[in-house]
């Protein structure tokens, strides 16, 4: 959460920045602000909102300058409104810092610098963090960086910060430790700095992904300096960005949201491409290719993750235990991390993180390499925090997801735990050769038949129609379509603000059931399968209660059209991939829902893509 972007060159800063910004703004949007030095005076930009209304205030203002720090915050301390938002400036006003993380231990630097007589403006631990930098610059002279350096070794917490002083006005200090931060190297002698490549990716593709406790110094003209916190100097790792600016853009569609609803016939190639191949019938993943024995050996496999990247666990969790026959548990990465959980050396922890900067994901996988576990990793962000902390992994490769709400990365998640599920039952022989080149030609068709279910959109959208209004809704499924249930249910809350639970659809009947009546619309995962009697039983009781069903069936489906409000019509799949099938209608039920109901279908409310504080 926050997005930070500097910039330091010969170039104008402030248009690099507001647009860098805008790419970031999925971190968060309570305020915005950027921060220049021109002819050695330092100006601050900041409002309330979005990097729209920081715009427009700045707009007669004089923002012209070549080295500048620019800031979009998602609040943890101080409420939203501008006095809080970043940058923030020393008490002087000749420093200036941007900041993405928590300071934890703000409260008693900042009880020490109220004592040494200082004052300050806002509530927030950043600015804590600016008036000790000028404090020990003020007692100890030294220049900008060491200055950092020394303060940074007195906080705890959370950090990726950018620092610049109009008393040194051609330098930028950069520095980190378990929030992002990458350092762009220009063509012209210029850096470009920002919380992802996004904003860098448009000016250069040679980037360094900063570690955790380094320090950059960053001068117009001369190579990037790398410190390490203790004052060791190192060698920067250039790497070469694979990113390309299309896949920014909204490239037609009204919102980023729909455009990766939409990508997900190419998201979930590319996500096996290379990695199977259903005549010679085999599954590959490079990445966890030498821990697969490990796997096949563990006492259990947990999965740790948050939010909709946990639904995907639980939906690997049916095809590991169903397919591979391995043990596995789902957790809560929030809930795993504080439980003082029972693991050793004999247990793998697999990660699945869009971002892999997630915060909390990011401290189970600490904890769980502390005490000797083996982690894995499946993240969709190359070269995130969790993606170069884990043992080995395997990248999902749908490309940046930009919507705040998933869409694209929870299906290749799936596809990914589908992939590493098949490969481990091969190799412990727990499917037939047939089930298996059954499974995977099945997978090979999906993106074919996801494009299929993309077509309905117009039905879909009349679908919607008839519900925007709605207070409340319920999602059931069963099996492994219960966290399909769970995601259709956040997909909905999270954009449209109306209240909805995702519930297995036995478990109706020992409470949800009072809900119901006939303004209650209930979306069933009805597909033919396993438990498909049983789910038109529970379509029933909901029938009998005057409920409104939205069914999804699979085509040809009559049982529950005959009775279902309306069905929505899925090609027939083998019952472990209706998930990646079934998911999409009610990304598309949601992503209507939120539009009529004009709500912010890309960045909702209180909501940031990347939850990187606890
Ligand atoms: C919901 C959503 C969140 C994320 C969660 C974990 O649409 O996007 O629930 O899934 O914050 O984020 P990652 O996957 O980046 O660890």
């Amino acid at each position: 959460m926050c997005g930070i972007v500097a910039y330091v060159g010969t170039k104008e800063a402030y248009p690099i920045i507001i647009k860098g910004l805008k790419r970031l703004e999925y971190r968060g949007y309570d305020s915005a602000g950027v921060a220049l030095i021109r002819n050695n005076e330092l100006q601050s930009f900041k409002k309330q909102g979005k990097v729209s209304n920081l715009e427009e205030f700045a707009s007669d203002a004089d923002t012209s300058g070549s080295i500048g720090i620019g800031h979009t915050r998602w609040a943890t301390h101080g409420a939203p409104n501008d006095t809080n938002a970043h940058p923030h400036g020393s008490e002087s006003g000749d420093i200036a810092i941007i900041h993405n993380g928590i300071i934890e231990n703000y409260d008693s630097i900042k009880q020490e610098l109220l004592r040494k007589g200082y004052t300050f403006k806002s509530d927030t631990d950043t600015e804590v963090l600016c008036y000790l930098i000028e404090d020990i610059q003020k007692n100890t002279g030294v220049k900008l960086g060491e200055s950092v350096r020394l303060a940074l070794q007195q906080v705890h917490g959370a950090y990726a910060i950018v620092v610049m002083s109009k008393n040194e006005p051609d330098k930028l200090i950069a520095a980190r430790k378990s929030s992002p931060l990458v350092v762009g190297i220009g063509h012209d002698g210029d850096f470009y700095l920002a919380s992802d490549a996004t904003p860098i990716v448009e000016y250069t593709k040679k980037v360094v992904y900063m570690e955790d406790e380094e320090i950059a110094l960053l001068r117009p003209g001369e190579d990037m300096k790398l410190y390490s916190i203790d004052d060791v100097e190192k060698t920067p790792y250039v790497q070469e960005l694979e990113m390309n600016l299309e896949v920014l853009e909204k490239g037609g569609y009204d919102h980023f949201m729909l455009k990766e609803i939409h990508e997900q016939p190419r998201s979930i190639e590319d996500c096996f491409r290379g990695r199977l191949n259903a005549t010679d019938a085999w599954v590959s993943l490079g990445g966890i290719k030498d821990y697969e024995q490990k796997m096949m050996n563990a006492n259990r496999i947990i999965m740790v993750a948050c939010g909709t990247s946990w639904h995907a666990c639980l939906v690997g969790e049916y095809l590991f235990e169903d397919l591979a026959r391995i043990n596995v548990e789902v957790e809560y990465a929030s809930e795993f991390r504080y439980r003082n959980p029972i693991i050793d050396e004999n247990d793998i922890v697999i990660a699945v993180s869009q971002s892999g900067e997630t915060a909390d994901t990011l401290a189970a996988l600490e904890l769980a390499k502390s005490k000797g576990a083996t982690i894995l990793g499946v993240c969709n962000v190359v070269g995130s925090s969790i993606s170069r902390i884990t043992d080995a992994g395997s990248y999902t490769h749908a490309g940046p997801e930009i919507g705040v709400a998933s869409t694209k990365a929870f299906t290749a998640q799936v596809t990914v735990l589908t992939l590493m599920a098949l490969s481990l039952a091969k190799k412990k022989g727990t499917v037939s050769d047939s089930k298996f080149r059954n499974l995977i030609s099945e997978l090979e068709a999906i993106p074919a038949k996801v494009q299929r279910v993309l077509e309905k959109n117009s039905k879909i959208e009349y679908i919607s129609e008839q519900y925007k209004d709605a207070d409340n809704a319920l999602y059931l499924g069963r099996g492994s379509s219960f966290p399909v249930a769970l995601e259709g249910a956040l997909k909905l809350k999270e954009i449209s603000y109306i209240h909805a639970e995702g519930y297995p659809a036995a478990e109706m009947k020992h409470g949800p059931i009072a809900l119901i009546d006939e303004a209650m619309p209930v979306f069933v995962i009805a597909t033919k399968g396993t438990s498909y009697e049983k789910v038109v039983s529970n379509i029933q009781e909901v029938k009998a209660r005057k409920g409104k069903i939205i069914a999804i069936v699979t085509e040809g489906d009559e049982q529950v059209t005959a009775i279902a409000d309306h069905v929505i019509e899925i090609p027939e799949t083998d019952e472990h991939l209706v998930p990646l099938l079934a998911t999409i209608p009610l990304q598309l039920l949601s992503y209507h829902i939120a539009v009529m109901r004009e709500c912010n279908v890309d960045q909702p409310r209180n909501l940031a893509k990347s939850v990187t504080v606890e």
